[in-house]
């Protein structure tokens, strides 16, 4: 044990050592990508004592939020991974290895021991890492064989967001960009030094393929559920309140639910592909769930009761129950977004949902009370009228009779049923 930490402070030193005089002799295989997201460039040192170790420098512009490269393999399955991003004071970088079993978010492997050298860090739009990784030839589900002449390797990089983080576990957005390529290892081979960076592909370096991606499930969801919670569903109690529709009601607030289960089942798959919500166990997942389970329940609740309203024409018990579900679920999918987007490491939209969901309460507040002070005044007009009636017993024709009532206040036992049917307030 003390033997094998001398070892590795040794390599260490020689590899500070090798930075101060002149790396670029360094026998090395370089890479760079086509879209310029990430160049490579890998030393594995020939040395009978040091037959684990390798050294590399990983660069690529400071835009994106993360910047990586992928060894042992041509997808991410099995594939040990070096992921750089900037640290929390956007000076310097943070190196993560990580393993990834599938098209996944890959995972931190604390099996793997490195040291980030002097000359990584972020200056002139440029992250750089160099690296002395001392046990990267070989891991669970791949190895590194320096006689092999087209080595498969991965790289990848990611969004323009802002990643600042100190931990090595920090959580990833999807690649913007990635790909994959093959170097010819026999040209790696040499004297354990730190390779300089790499401009262009050095000979034997093929690059296979080159995508560019764009993970908008998340935004899928977040767009389905908004649209449901803060759009359909309002304006559903809206169709109740001023159209006096529960028929329309009916109607908007099954498109809302059918809408909303869409976008849940969208983040359910979401929520298996990175580590952050993989174990279902977020505030904002467990939240949901209880949200949709309330939903689905508030759908079956209206549904019941209007079916057993129409066979009896009586009012159902089920009725308090469907209101004051519906007054929870609709506030409660709302507060579930302020948790989403931090989730997804969006928490800036959070501040511009407050505006708007602000902005929705206050429209609606408006209207309701536009719509209170009609109702009462129309009533007050009614019984003044019948109150001249009464007085007036000669008059043949009742005044509102040839009028015709205003629509906004035509009883709802009018529309939709016989008296007992009153939209419940
Ligand atoms: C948050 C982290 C990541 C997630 C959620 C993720 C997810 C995925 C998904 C879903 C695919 C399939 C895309 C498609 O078929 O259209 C894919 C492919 C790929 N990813 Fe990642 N990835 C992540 C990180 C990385 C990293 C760090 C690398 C590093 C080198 C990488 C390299 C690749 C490559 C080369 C492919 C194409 C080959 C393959 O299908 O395995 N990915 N990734
Ligand atoms: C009331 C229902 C829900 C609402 C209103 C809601 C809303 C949102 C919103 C707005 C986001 C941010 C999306 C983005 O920034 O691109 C989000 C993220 C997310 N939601 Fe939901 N959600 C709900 C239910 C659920 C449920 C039930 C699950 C899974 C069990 C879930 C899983 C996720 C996951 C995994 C993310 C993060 C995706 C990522 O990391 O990129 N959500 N949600």
């Amino acid at each position: 044990m003390v033997c094998s930490r001398l070892a590795v402070l040794v390599t260490a030193v020689s590899f500070f050592s090798t930075l101060l005089h002149a790396a670029s002799t360094a026998a090395a295989s370089g890479f760079v990508a086509s879209d310029g997201s990430v160049s490579f460039a890998l030393n594995i040192p020939n040395d009978q004592v040091d037959d684990t170790s390798l050294y590399f420098v990983l660069t690529g512009p400071s835009t994106s939020s993360w910047i990586s490269v992928g060894m042992g393999n041509n997808e991410m399955k099995d594939t040990l991974m070096f992921i750089m991003y900037a640290d929390s004071t956007a000076t310097n970088v943070t190196v993560s290895p990580r393993l990834s079993y599938d098209n996944t978010e890959p995972s931190y492997t604390s099996n793997v021991t490195y040291t980030v050298g002097p000359g990584s860090g972020i200056s002139n739009g440029t992250m750089t890492a160099t690296v002395l990784c001392h046990n990267c030839r070989s891991w669970k589900g791949g190895s590194i064989d320096p006689t092999n002449t087209a080595a498969n390797f991965l790289f990848a990089s990611g969004p323009r967001e802002s990643l600042k983080s100190n931990s090595v576990t920090a959580n990833l957005q999807r690649h913007s960009s990635y790909g994959t390529f093959t170097m010819d290892l026999t040209r790696a081979v040499g004297a354990g030094q730190l390779p300089s960076i790499v401009t262009a592909d050095t000979a034997g370096t093929i690059q296979d393929t080159d995508k560019s991606d764009n993970d908008f499930l998340p935004a899928l969801h977040g767009a389905l559920t908004i649209i449901a919670f803060v759009g359909l569903m309002p304006i559903g109690l809206l169709i109740l309140r001023i159209m006096n529709s529960v028929k329309w009601h009916a109607l908007n607030q099954s498109l809302s639910a059918a809408v909303a289960l869409i976008g849940v089942f969208v983040g359910i798959y979401c929520g298996t592909l990175y580590n952050r919500s993989r174990s279902f166990n977020s505030a904002h997942q467990l939240f949901g769930l209880v949200i949709t389970v309330g939903m689905v329940a508030q759908f079956i609740l209206g549904f019941v009761h209007h079916r057993i309203y129409k066979k009896t024409l009586a009012p159902t018990k089920l009725a308090p129950f469907h209101i004051w579900l519906g007054r929870l679920v609709i506030p409660a999918g709302v507060v579930n977004i302020f948790l989403g987007f931090p989730l997804a490491q969006n928490s800036k939209y959070n501040w511009a949902l407050l505006g708007f969901v602000l902005a929705i309460i206050i429209i609606i507040s408006l209207v309701l009370v536009w719509k209170w002070k009609q109702i009462k005044r129309q009533r007050k007009m009614r019984l003044a009228v019948e109150g001249n009636l009464n007085s007036d017993s000669g008059s043949e024709m009742r005044p509102w009779s040839a009028m015709g009532e205003p629509e906004t206040n035509v009883p709802l036992d009018h529309i939709n049923g016989p008296s007992a049917y009153h939209v419940p307030r």
